[in-house]
């Protein structure tokens, strides 16, 4: 594993380091987003999005209230998942929610990844994002190792413009 923080003070740049991250991510790739209610992850996912190359990254629901969201239009396909209401692994089976983590031909984005338990373990980044104050976030990416990388360049390209 490799961890590296960084310190958004805006919107605009934890999108701008979701972007990074999307724009260098594989078809297939797992990302899980952690972090309380209003913490940054829906955010996070739209920026992700636009990374993509998705034409209107402001289209991404807040779910919570949908589960399952697919976009397509950009370098990938992008599901975003968002798990609050989920109790447990047999509703995910219910609803369809399990298939997507087996979808290689995009990428995953889950919100609230708990109740996946051991499944968390297939994720290539884990991202977790903590408020300070009203506009500050850290965030903290954990790669597993063989994506460290080049991932960690592009993080920092997108601090540095
Ligand atoms: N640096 C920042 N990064 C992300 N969101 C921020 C930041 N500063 C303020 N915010 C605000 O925090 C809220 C985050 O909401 P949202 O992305 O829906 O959170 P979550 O999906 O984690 O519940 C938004 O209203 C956003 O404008
Ligand atoms: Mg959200």
């Amino acid at each position: 594993m490799c961890i590296a923080e960084f310190w958004s003070d805006s919107v605009e740049t934890t999108r701008a380091l979701a972007g990074a991250l999307a724009a260098r991510l594989p078809a297939g790739s797992l990302v899980l987003l952690d972090g309380c209610m209003g913490a940054g992850k829906t955010t996070f996912t739209r920026g992700f999005l636009a990374g993509l190359g998705h034409p209107d990254p402001r289209e991404v629901a807040s779910p919570t209230f949908a589960l399952h969201h697919r976009y397509e239009g950009g370098r990938l396909p992008l599901n975003h998942l968002d798990l609050y209401r989920i109790e447990d692994e047999s509703s995910m089976h219910r609803q369809g929610i399990i298939e997507s983590l087996d979808d290689h031909e995009a990428i995953t984005v889950v919100e609230w990844p708990g109740v996946l338990g051991a499944l968390q373990e297939r994720a290539l980044v884990r991202v977790s994002l903590v408020p300070v104050g009203d506009t500050g976030r850290r965030l903290r990416f954990t790669f597993e190792l063989s994506a460290a990388e080049g991932l960690l360049e592009g993080l920092l390209s997108a601090l540095r413009t």
